[in-house]
């Protein structure tokens, strides 16, 4: 498949849905061999079936990011399989639900380690591997998946969730700098409200309230399409950014601007 990333393989965790399989599909476009790896089996093959029933090279892989065997085999099989690992995406992180909102006094401490592992333990787990190999055949671009909550106060999230994001940002800095003169560029969207499964896990009606409230606070008055996210972590990954490394780029319709 002709495109920017012809002869390269890429890897998306969080592929099965959301933000991370609109990146695979992306990826996949652009001419890129793509892994798919997420902890939801059946939706994870479905999405790596239909790139391939257009013609695209995709696979999917089960792999819990918060699990360094599982990422590390992870990693082993794009190799294996494609025959290297140039790209990566790492897009899995969430808040547990009793970690939400403005008040942290309240929450149980479990819930703040949950949210912590979700966001800062499953990137870290990633880059490790990702640049392991990385550092051996040459070189690579990665991109990271933070929050405008990890970059301004958001009582949406919650404490452990900017905290968790915020982690993410000093990670993605702290690899970009330490690896930039072996090749390897690290970077991280920060997305603003991008309607997703994660949503409408409370049902339609909730989602909607809380999908209007959160945009209400964006300059640009409309959600955001997961389309849009993927956009920016491939020019991030792409050569057109060959001399962008530890950046943040905010796809949140000017919310951290104000
Ligand atoms: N959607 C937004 O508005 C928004 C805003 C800011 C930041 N983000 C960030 O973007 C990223 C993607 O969010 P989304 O809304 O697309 O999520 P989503 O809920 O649509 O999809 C998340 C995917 O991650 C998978 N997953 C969950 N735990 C996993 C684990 N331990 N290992 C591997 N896969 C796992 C799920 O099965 C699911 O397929 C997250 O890091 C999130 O914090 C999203």
């Amino acid at each position: 498949m002709a495109g920017r990333f012809s002869g390269k393989v890429a890897l998306v965790t969080a592929g099965a849905d959301g933000i991370g399989a609109a990146t695979a599909r992306a990826f996949a476009q652009d001419g890129a061999a793509v892994v798919l790896a997420d902890i939801n089996d059946a939706l994870g093959e479905e999405r790596a079936e239909a790139l391939r029933a257009e013609g695209f090279r995709a696979r999917y892989m089960h792999a819990d990011a918060t699990d360094e065997a599982q990422v590390a085999a992870l990693v082993r099989h794009a190799v294996e399989h494609f025959g290297g690992l140039h790209l990566a995406a790492n897009v899995v992180g969430d808040a547990h639900p009793d970690s939400a909102g403005p008040d942290l006094h309240t929450q149980p401490v479990e819930a703040f380690d949950h949210t912590i592992a979700m966001c800062l333990r499953t990137t870290f787990v990633c880059l490790k591997h990702e640049i392991a190999h990385m550092v051996e055949s040459g070189g690579g671009a990665i991109c990271n998946v933070t929050s405008l909550a990890g970059m301004i106060h958001n009582g949406f999230g919650g404490a452990g969730y900017g905290a968790g994001k915020a982690g993410v940002i000093r990670l993605t800095k702290f690899a970009a700098v330490s690896y930039a003169d072996r090749g390897i560029r690290v970077n991280c969207i920060a997305p603003g409200v991008t309607p997703t499964r994660a949503y409408y896990k409370f049902g339609d009606e909730y989602a909607k309230i809380l999908i209007d409230e959160q945009v209400a606070f964006q300059p640009i008055k409309r959600a955001i399409g997961t389309d849009e996210q993927a956009a920016g972590i491939v020019w991030l990954c792409s050569d057109e950014a060959a001399m962008v490394t530890g950046h943040v780029l905010p796809i949140d319709g000017g919310w951290t601007a104000q």
